[in-house]
């Protein structure tokens, strides 16, 4: 199957949100946490250009703050989520940094950009090296002193872009994921053991999602079926993701790195979902689509405006925002699964 969900993890305000989710994490902690992103269009908060960056058109942004905010979703994502269970505001997104005032960018910074991966996508955006090397000059330049860095949270988001590319380059050729799994895994290691040796203490890594779930691929069986080969390759990777964290804990001799499950996470909240979705459809269909399929996304707009493509009633009930990205509410849902690894965050 064509994959070319490369549009997927894709696309940017200065939104200082205060997420209305409740704080009940690190909040009366005696000293502020910072939150460092990086990854995919799951965590970025608007680092794309405006100019070129879906999530920085309509209808993007619809539900939260009512605008596009460089967010790929109709509202909140992950990172918003996490940071109010921190007692933290949204952290900065890189790009921002130099427009905005110095207190902004007390509750750390996100370097994610949406369709980017460990390795090089066809997104032509920083890959997770060259953000790492961003916050690196940070570091470098005091921006970020060792007490604050004491007092610091990373969250790593690995949503697919890297598997989007490989099966765009390599069709059909599933039996070889494995490999490529290896390829992923040996420089996300480096990558996670680079962001602790900056300083950061503990850090989150996703696991992946159901990739086979995602509208783009379940959209061949009218969103009643997942691909399951897909989704045994995010199996795969999730096993693979989860030794190597306990190799870099055993290795730290510490309990530094841990997991959010988005694979469990994205089916329990999809089974919530399902209720208010039409008959047989798995609530895989997404709320905001393009006209035709592959052609136009959401968002497509046509020389003079005209919209090229449909959005339900109310997001809110839809799991999925585009063919690609959960809508806040479903990043809402997928919140409240994780809470309990998240509790390992702050204690
Ligand atoms: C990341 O991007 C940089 C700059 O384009 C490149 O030199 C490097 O090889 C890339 N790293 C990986 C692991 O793909
Ligand atoms: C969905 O999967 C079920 C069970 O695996 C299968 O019987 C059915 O034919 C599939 N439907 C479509 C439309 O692919
Ligand atoms: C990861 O490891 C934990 C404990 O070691 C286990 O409970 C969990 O099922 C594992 N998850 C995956 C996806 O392998
Ligand atoms: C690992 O940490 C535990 C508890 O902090 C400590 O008792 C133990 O000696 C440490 N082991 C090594 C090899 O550092
Ligand atoms: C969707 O949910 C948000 C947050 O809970 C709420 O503010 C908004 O009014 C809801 N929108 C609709 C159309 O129900």
């Amino acid at each position: 199957m064509p994959f070319s969900f490369f549009h997927l993890l894709c696309y940017i305000t200065i939104i200082f949100a205060e997420v209305d989710a409740v704080n009940e994490g690190a909040s009366k902690s005696k000293s502020k946490l910072r939150l460092f992103v990086f990854g995919d269009s799951y965590v970025d908060t608007g680092n794309w250009r405006k100019s070129i960056g879906s999530s920085w058109k309509e209808p993007y942004g619809i539900t939260f703050p009512g605008k596009p905010s460089g967010r790929f979703s109709d509202g909140r994502v992950l990172t918003d989520y996490i940071a109010s269970y921190l007692g933290i505001r949204t952290p900065i997104a890189y790009k921002w940094r130099k427009e905005v005032k110095r207190s902004n960018l007390e509750y750390g910074m996100n370097f994610a950009y949406g369709g980017t991966g460990v390795l090089d996508t066809l997104a032509n955006q920083p890959n997770m090296t060259t953000q790492i090397d961003f916050f690196q000059r940070l570091v470098e330049q005091k921006v970020y002193g060792k007490q604050d860095l004491d007092n610091s949270v990373g969250l790593i988001s690995v949503a697919g872009n890297d598997y989007a590319t490989y099966l765009a380059r390599n069709t059909h050729d599933l039996q070889k994921l494995g490999d490529f799994t290896k390829k992923i895994m040996d420089q996300l290691e480096i990558n996670i053991d680079r962001i602790r040796g900056l300083g950061v203490k503990r850090i989150a890594v996703t696991l992946i999602e159901p990739m086979g779930c995602i509208p783009l691929q379940a959209a061949s069986s009218s969103y009643s079926n997942c691909t399951q080969a897909l989704n045994l390759g995010s199996k795969f990777h999730n096993q693979m993701l989860n030794q190597s964290l306990q190799n870099l804990n055993a290795k730290d001799n510490s309990t530094a790195f841990i997991t959010l499950d988005l694979y469990d996470a994205f089916f329990s909240a999809l089974n919530k979902f399902t209720t208010h979705a039409p008959a047989g459809s798995l609530g895989l269909k997404p709320c905001c689509e393009g006209k035709e399929m592959g052609k136009y996304y959401c968002g497509s707009v046509d020389e003079s405006g005209a919209k090229l493509y449909t959005i339900c009633e109310n997001p809110n009930l839809s799991f999925f925002w585009d063919t690609l990205h959960p809508s806040q509410n479903g990043w809402h849902s997928i919140f409240s699964s994780l809470r309990s690894s998240l509790h390992k965050l702050t204690t």
